[in-house]
């Protein structure tokens, strides 16, 4: 049997500035809790006022960025690199979300790059995948799980940092501010897919380490069901995450 090791992350996308991120974080009360680890992603631009709130009231809350640029200096306007991240204490990075795969044109190769940018800098890395509705349809969910974790499942820094640094959403992209959210039966199936593949890769042991998150609709109503499915790590939540109520009530649920 698994022993799971539970991560809640929050999303925000582009949404809450540093005022309203300060707000956020001083209008949430956790307790920590011994088995689960709360994580929270916002805009760049937000990131330093939440670190310092989360810090000031000694918060047990992880700051993470959304983005990160895989070279680390240079010519590539609008970007943030590694190390101006670390710079503000930044540890934590989100890569491949189906939004920036979506409307930022970011592509497996691209993905890669940035993956092993991140992990040689000593980032954790939560990387997204995720299928289409159209791909859904087809029948083709796990060919798709498949070629997405290729690159990565054969690259051989990703596979020594799998379980340790790196991690994995699986958010299929119909269920993405949808409303839409998948059974836990469907989460379940496509999260043991993925898990074979790393055991293919990097054998059972090390596969049982990495946390598979599930995203999509996450709600309170939902997430319990979610949690109950082996395979199923915890959840990156969008729009549930934006609002402290919600979010405190999915912790509670853990
Ligand atoms: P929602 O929870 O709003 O569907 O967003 C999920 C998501 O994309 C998190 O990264």
């Amino acid at each position: 049997m698994r022993q799971k090791s539970i991560l809640l992350a929050g999303n925000w996308k582009m949404n809450h500035g540093p005022s309203a991120a300060e707000g956020y974080f001083s209008a949430i009360e956790i307790a920590p809790k011994a088995n689960a680890q709360m994580r929270i992603y916002p805009p760049f631009l937000s990131l330093s006022a939440s670190l310092n709130t989360v810090e000031q009231k000694k918060l047990p809350i992880q700051i993470g960025a959304q983005n990160l640029h895989f070279e680390k200096t240079g010519a590539f306007t609008g970007e943030v690199s590694g190390p101006m991240l670390q710079e503000i204490g930044i540890t934590q990075v989100l890569i491949g979300h189906s939004e920036r795969r979506q409307y930022f044109a970011e592509t497996d190769e691209t993905v890669l790059k940035k993956t092993i940018s991140a992990l040689n800098q000593g980032f954790e890395v939560l990387l997204c995948v995720g299928e289409t509705l159209e791909e859904r349809k087809s029948g083709t969910t796990n060919l798709v799980m498949e070629t997405q974790l290729k690159l990565i499942l054969s690259d051989e820094i990703c596979k020594s940092a799998l379980g340790l640094k790196l991690h994995i959403a699986y958010e299929p992209v119909w269920a993405i501010g949808t409303g839409l959210v998948a059974t836990p039966e469907q989460a379940e199936e496509t999260h043991a897919y993925i898990r074979s593949l790393l055991v293919n890769s990097i054998g059972a042991p090390k596969a049982d380490t990495v946390r598979l998150l599930y995203g999509g609709s996450v709600t309170p109503a939902n997430f319990k069901d979610l949690l109950a499915c082996p395979n199923i790590d915890g959840g990156l939540v969008g729009g549930a995450s934006l609002k402290p109520e919600s979010w405190m009530a999915l912790w509670n649920l853990i």
